[in-house]
């Protein structure tokens, strides 16, 4: 059933380029193809032997520690939070101050069959649902799992707990599995050039996160990132602003 998970993301791509962004005609087009690809066999989406995307930038972050391995490849789709209001004095106004990085919040949707079968595929994802609003996505995945009466499609949830630390939850799985990460490196994301404008885009940093505390996930890495990143001022924004983004999240243990 996880062959399920692979066309959704399959779909969603397809019905990104097509334009088509009303959510019910993505699930009425949807529940046709899906009765149709169910029936193929993709078989059981091993996730041995696949490697980590980490010679895509400049400086590699360092590889998972060799006594892991994957467990989960999963697309993220939320928002990059940040506060403009902190900094704001008279003799310090908004306009001259930066947004500070507050913490993210982001559905996890499984990938890991997507991953067996085309990296390729799965490198282009963030970029494709980067524009689809998060609640489409998490409807789209909720009448497919109804529609085909299978396993969830979100395998859960990453948010900042009150200690501030980036958590991964991923219970949804059906697997008591989590980690509350701490930063072990960062790299710049490789240069982007829009489709659109042809300019040069910036995304949030690739990392590498290690287990604060954890439950059979020690590491974490955020890669292929998708924009999530700050405006460069506090001028004409709210005090929390939320940018939306999207990457592959890799997760060993
Ligand atoms: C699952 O995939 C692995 C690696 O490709 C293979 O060794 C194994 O035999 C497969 N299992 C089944 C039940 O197909
Ligand atoms: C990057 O790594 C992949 C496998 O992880 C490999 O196939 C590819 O050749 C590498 N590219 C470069 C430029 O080293
Ligand atoms: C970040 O924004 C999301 C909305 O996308 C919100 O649900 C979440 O609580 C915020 N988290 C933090 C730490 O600001
Ligand atoms: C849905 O799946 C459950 C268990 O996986 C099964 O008991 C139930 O009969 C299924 N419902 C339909 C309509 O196929
Ligand atoms: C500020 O918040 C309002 C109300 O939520 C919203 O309509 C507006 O687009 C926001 N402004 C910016 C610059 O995001």
């Amino acid at each position: 059933m996880k062959a399920i998970a692979t066309f959704l993301f399959l779909f969603i791509g397809i019905a990104e380029v097509l334009s088509l962004s009303e959510p019910l005609r993505l699930v009425s087009a949807f529940s046709h193809i899906t009765g149709e690809l169910d029936k193929l066999s993709l078989g059981n989406c091993s996730l041995k032997g696949l490697e980590l995307p980490l010679n895509h930038t400049k400086t590699r972050l360092p590889g998972p520690s060799s006594h892991l391995s994957l467990k989960f490849v999963a697309i993220g789709r939320g928002t990059q939070n940040y506060s403009c209001s902190s900094s704001e004095t008279s003799s310090h106004p908004k306009k001259s101050s930066t947004p500070v990085a507050t913490g993210a919040a982001a559905t996890l949707f499984d990938a890991s069959c997507l991953a067996s079968q085309s990296l390729t595929l799965l490198h282009e994802f963030p970029a494709a649902i980067g524009h689809i609003s998060p609640g489409s996505l998490a409807f789209m995945a909720e009448a497919l799992t109804l529609i085909t009466n299978t396993s969830e499609l979100i395998i859960g949830e990453h948010y900042f707990n009150t200690a501030g630390d980036p958590f991964f939850d991923l219970s949804m799985s059906g697997l008591d599995m989590w980690i509350d990460a701490k930063k072990k490196a960062s790299v710049n994301a490789p240069t982007r050039v829009s489709r659109s404008s042809g300019k040069d885009e910036s995304d949030v940093p690739w990392l590498k996160l290690g287990c604060k505390n954890c439950k059979d996930i020690q590491e974490v890495y955020r890669v292929l990132t998708f924009e999530g990143v700050a405006p460069s001022t506090c001028m004409g924004q709210n005090d929390t602003v939320l940018i939306q983004y999207a990457a592959e999240y890799w997760f060993y243990g």
